[in-house]
């Protein structure tokens, strides 16, 4: 994923075996991860709780703002959130006055896809805020728009031609408690999940057929 337009996302998808399907997407899965019930949860919003919980950042009873709402991410996200017993808003492409929703966020997560689109004024002094988006940049005055006086990037810019943005400014995060860096935040977390992922669907499928050694 993606898959190229021409492949019906949807039948790829509804041919894994559920229990093999690592990346936890399959309808099946999401069945389960919704009622609760032990299930493969996509990677990267799995990723996302999990660096919550290692930070120490509680999140029983506090306000888990998601922006985004897709399969992959978003929506999982806010399930997965939803089971650490947070409060939680889902928005979206036509969510009304979206600032003042992501203001009430004490964990903000943002699934966009769009470079910097959370901006300081969306975020609540103090929150926590999680970048899932991953964008590259080429355009040097974007860079300059994200980017200027950050002779750390300058250097990576000059080198490669492109940088990698969140869906967070990078000013937002001068006024949260914690906040996931891009890159190097939840994109590690995604490939350890993963892993966890396989071991566990390894595990779960070995439990179900009555343990010992089986051939996948
Ligand atoms: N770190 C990682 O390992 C990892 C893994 C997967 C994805 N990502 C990154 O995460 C980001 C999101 O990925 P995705 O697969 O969830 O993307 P997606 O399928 O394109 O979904 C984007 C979501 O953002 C919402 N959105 C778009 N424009 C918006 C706006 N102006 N205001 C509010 N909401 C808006 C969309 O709303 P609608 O539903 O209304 O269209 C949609 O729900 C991307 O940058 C992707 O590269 C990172």
């Amino acid at each position: 994923m993606p898959l190229p337009r021409q492949v019906d996302a949807k039948t790829v998808l509804d041919a894994i075996l559920p229990g093999k399907d690592v990346d936890g997407l399959h309808p099946v899965n999401a069945g389960l991860l919704q009622a609760g019930r032990p299930a493969l949860a996509p990677c990267t919003p799995a990723g996302v709780i999990e660096i919550l919980k290692r930070s120490g950042i509680p999140m029983a009873g506090q306000h888990a703002v998601v922006v985004g709402r897709s399969d992959l991410v978003g929506k999982p996200a806010a399930m997965l959130l939803l089971h650490q017993n947070a409060t939680v808003t889902i928005c979206h492409s036509k969510t009304r006055n979206l600032g003042e929703v992501t203001r009430q966020a004490d964990i903000l997560v943002a699934a966009i896809g769009r470079a910097g689109f959370i901006t300081p004024e969306m975020v609540k002094p103090g929150a926590t805020v999680i970048d899932v988006g991953i964008n590259r940049i080429t355009d040097r005055a974007e860079f300059d728009r994200f980017f200027l006086g950050d002779a750390k990037r300058e250097v990576t810019f000059a080198k490669r031609g492109s940088t990698l943005v969140g869906d967070v400014h990078p000013k937002a995060f001068e006024l949260a408690g914690a906040y996931t860096p891009v890159p190097g935040g939840v994109g590690l977390l995604t490939v350890a999940m993963l892993m966890a992922n396989t071991v566990r669907a390894t595990k779960m499928r070995r439990e179900s057929s009555g343990g010992g050694a089986k051939r996948c």
